[in-house]
């Protein structure tokens, strides 16, 4: 019977080690061969040694050479058992293997004709039989044999020792790491590939070799991986002081997988649509992004993979921290308090969500079914919201005392979350029991806000309340350590000096109330009038307020607050009033009408002509229909949309003049330029763009059409195929015909076109997207494509919440998941907001849930995350 769950509480520590393996691949069209020949030794006796391995052949397995007979060991769907072993031995196993029949795209698998490998998490085990476990960090050596002529390129982790011909057309490729690892960062490629180089000179001096492979024909657009790799490698010197530590560095980009990038030791290996980028293909957000992820996979070379995990429930301490470090990156390259924002909005989005949602879990979970499923922005973007919150209490002195720390005493280690804490926390002198809460408690806290102002002692009393909401299998939650950046501001917008007992200032200088109690109240003293207050600066803490400030305040904050972060967020908080409201007047059948007093506001950002555009563009933005969503008890995709269009609509016509001047002002502005300023000039023209199409006026459709036609670059072109594509306007059919034709051949391309369609708010977008998956260009097989067309219209509340769209999602998971587990699963979040719809509408997704868990033989990925919402 195989087991259902693990848990942490049943973690014990390997009774072997293993000092080093060697890896024989003989790579075929037809099998693989796989020897693996380990050296081991005994560290508790009297132990059976037990093997993970799944959908593995076994040809053959030996014990310091003698081979075993079937009587000698036990083989079970998921392990190999051997009973009796000496104290120290070599175990030679050989197992075949169809990589080119493999679909899960974990392990061994082919990907437009290249081998290639996903270990993490557990992966290696359909390699080979294996302690297949973080904490059982080893000495890699590789051979790889193949035919010359199809596989030229043949890569794994480490150092290249050298390439040979064995005849018959074949050559073999032999690979030494030095640097002991875990299993599941083991990496092979093989296959016809084109490649890029260049080097990087680290501050030690050591020239390393770097190379960006891809599908032939595709190396020009590899450059900016490759100059993303460089800023990343001088930025972990400079603001961390780590070294890189091998020779050579590798990228590779693969059409087929199932996540974004993995940090394999010296050997990334990429989804394809995060490492080709040029401008006529990549818009500004892609490049954005395959520079964090780039940096974010570089990162993990010292936070995760010299520094591992113990086990699977602390992913966090490895993703959380290099999640940090790739956003403090961005933030570096670009503009700190946009990339912010940014940030902010992606965690309210996605966390906050799941924190409330049926798979609500903490950022170190106490068990599971399937460990694919740790992969959630809870384990990455809340729990890299923990170690900011760290970074904010020590400040960033500290915290790089901490971090020095940390890889002082782990390096080479597989280790927990406990010990990352005690790292940063015992060197500054700081007491994290509580705070370390925050790994075991999940759900969104809530911290209420109370303001009083005494006119004749001039003291300003401000009472913090926290609780948190309850989640799965935690009715009740311990206070919270909640650090609270925060200032307050007198009538002309200066910032007040503060004088509470309470408060200390962080060695950066910041304001910080540490909120450790259920209930405070801190008295600011020697005020002469009531000040105005400015909490959670830079949203210093991952929860949300209970604040029914004034509108007065939030408009004064939203002008003139010093935190950027604040000032942007109050335009959020009172668009989500506004929003609100017109919700409640949609219920009461009333004609809606807008706050006159925000349309005013937003005219004031609009014509304010020192705001730095991507600031700007950000002001202007309406917080999205999912964070809508959070704020309000009830799902109602109708009211929400309406509400959102009709602000709109308002502002742009409040507005036209001005839109359009800011259009034509920066369209065009160095087409090419990858610059940040330029960036946001052109976020903020193709913004105005999106505003004046709210109009739905055929002269501002024309200028649409024109940009689509003109486009000088991707970001541009695929603005106006959004606006068009979710119009009624006459442009819209030959717009969406010529990207289909001018990118049909492109497998990174297509998916944006899936996802503008899939995206749309038009009616019966259900039958569109149903003969999208019937076009030639969709594969169901390839991830990018599920995700680009069926996840996005999941995520489409407008769109996708009826009987048929449930049903019809339904029908793919049920398709996808016997092929693809971890994508089936992926797939599943389409159901994360059951509690939230209205009666009807629940019964509908509920009755399509319970049709999947009764589906015989559902993953247990699937089955783990459906589950939990028929509870
Ligand atoms: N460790 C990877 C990262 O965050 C994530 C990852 C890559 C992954 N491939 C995966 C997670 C496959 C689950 C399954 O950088
Ligand atoms: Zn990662």
């Amino acid at each position: 019977m195989k087991q259902e769950k693990i848990y942490l509480k049943d973690y014990i520590a390997p009774a072997f080690a293993v000092e080093s393996v060697n890896l024989d691949f003989i790579l075929n069209e037809d099998f693989c061969r796989v020897i693996a020949k380990s050296k081991f030794k005994t560290l508790k006796a009297g132990v059976p040694l037990h093997l993970n391995g799944e959908e593995l052949k076994l040809v053959s397995v030996k014990i310091n050479d003698k081979a075993l007979t079937a009587a000698d060991y036990q083989l079970t769907d998921e392990e190999m058992i051997i009973a009796n072993v000496p104290s120290e031995f070599t175990l030679e196993i050989e197992t075949q293997l169809e990589p080119q029949n493999n679909t899960s795209l974990e392990g061994l698998y082919k990907s437009n004709g290249i081998f290639c490998t996903q270990c993490e998490a557990q992966g290696f085990r359909k390699i080979t039989w294996f302690m297949d476990r973080p904490d059982v960090m080893t000495s890699y050596t590789v051979t790889i044999e193949a035919d010359k002529a199809k596989y030229p390129v043949l890569l794994s982790n480490g150092d290249r020792i050298k390439v040979e011909d064995i005849g018959n057309g074949r050559h073999k490729a032999y690979w030494r790491d030095p640097h002991k690892k875990p299993c599941y960062l083991f990496a092979l490629v093989a296959g016809d590939l084109g490649v890029i180089r260049d080097t990087f000179t680290t501050s030690g001096g050591r020239k390393v070799n770097l190379e960006v492979y891809a599908a032939h024909g595709k190396q020009e657009r590899c450059w900016h991986a490759m100059e993303s790799l460089q800023k990343s490698m001088k930025w972990d010197e400079e603001v961390f002081g780590r070294e890189y530590d091998l020779n050579e560095y590798m990228i590779v980009a693969i059409d087929d997988f199932n996540a974004g990038a993995m940090e394999n030791k010296g050997l990334n290996i990429f989804n394809s649509r995060l490492v080709l980028a040029d401008s006529n293909s990549a818009t500004d957000a892609d490049f954005h992004a395959i520079e964090s992820v780039v940096a974010h996979e570089y990162f993990h070379n010292w936070t995760g993979n010299r520094v591992t995990l113990r086990d699977w429930f602390q992913l966090s301490l490895k993703e959380g921290l290099t999640v940090f470090r790739d956003q403090e990156f961005s933030a570096d390259m670009t503009d700190r308090g946009v990339q912010r924002i940014e940030d902010v909005d992606s965690l309210r989005a996605g966390q906050f969500a799941e924190d409330a949602g049926p798979n609500a879990h903490p950022v170190r979970p106490e068990s599971c079914m399937a460990v694919d499923n740790f992969f959630t922005m809870t384990i990455y973007e809340k729990g890299s919201e923990l170690i900011r919150m760290m970074q904010t209490i020590v400040g960033r002195k500290g915290f790089r005392k901490g971090m020095d720390e940390y890889f002082r005493r782990h390096d080479g280690q597989a280790v927990t979350t406990e010990d990352f804490a005690a790292a940063i926390s015992e060197p500054n002198g700081k007491d994290f029991t509580q705070f370390k809460r925050w790994y075991n408690q999940s759900g969104t806290p809530v911290v209420a806000i109370q303001e009083r102002f005494d006119d004749k002692a001039g003291e300003y009393h401000l009472t913090l309340e926290q609780s948190c909401p309850p989640t799965p299998n935690q009715p009740k939650k311990d206070p919270f350590h909640i650090p609270l950046m925060m200032g307050l501001l007198d009538k002309s917008g200066k910032e007040l000096n503060l004088n509470c007992e309470k408060i200390e200032k962080n060695s950066d200088g910041q304001n910080v109330i540490e909120l450790k109690a259920q209930k405070e109240t801190y008295v600011f003293k020697g005020l002469k009038e009531r000040p105005v207050l400015s909490i959670l600066r830079e949203f210093s803490a991952p929860v949300n307020l209970n604040w029914e400030a004034s509108e007065e305040d939030l408009y004064f904050l939203m002008e003139k607050d010093t935190d950027s972060f604040n000032r942007r967020e109050m335009a959020q908080k009172l668009a989500l009033r506004v929003m609100s409201d017109l919700i409640k007047q949609h219920g009461q059948g009333k004609e809606l009408k807008v706050d006159q007093r925000f349309l005013k506001a937003m005219t004031t950002v609009m014509s304010d002509q020192n705001m730095d555009a991507a600031f700007k563009a950000k002001m202007l933005q309406l917080p999205s229909l999912a964070i809508l969503a959070q704020m309000e008890p009830v799902l109602q995709p109708v009211a929400f949309d309406k509400a959102r269009q009709t602000i709109r609509k308002e502002i742009a016509r409040g507005n036209k003049e001005a839109l359009l001047a800011t259009y034509h002002k920066y369209h065009n502005v160095e087409p090419k330029s990858r610059d940040t300023k330029i960036f946001g000039q052109r976020l903020l023209k193709n913004q105005a763009l999106h505003y004046l199409a709210e109009l739905n006026d055929p002269a501002i459709f024309d200028i649409v059409n024109k940009q689509y036609w003109e486009a000088q670059n991707m970001t541009d072109r695929m603005t106006a195929l959004m606006i068009l594509a979710d119009s009624e306007s006459t442009h819209r059919e030959k717009v969406l015909a010529d990207f289909h034709d001018n990118w049909k051949n492109d497998s990174v391309v297509i998916n944006k076109w899936f996802t503008v369609q899939a995206l749309a708010h038009r009616p019966h977008i259900l039958d569109e997207i149903k003969a999208l998956t019937k076009n030639p260009t969709f594969n169901i097989n390839n991830p990018n494509n599920v995700y680009s067309l069926l996840r996005a219209f999941t995520t489409n509340i407008v769109s996708f919440n009826n009987e048929k769209s449930y049903e019809f999602i339904a029908d793919k998971i049920i398709e996808i998941d016997p092929k693809n587990p971890q994508v089936a699963a992926r797939l599943c979040s389409a159901f994360n907001f059951v509690g939230k719809l209205e009666p009807q509408l629940k019964e509908l997704a509920m009755k399509q849930i319970k049709r999947m868990v009764d589906v015989p033989g559902l993953s247990k990925n699937s089955r783990e995350l459906l589950q939990s919402a028929l509870q």
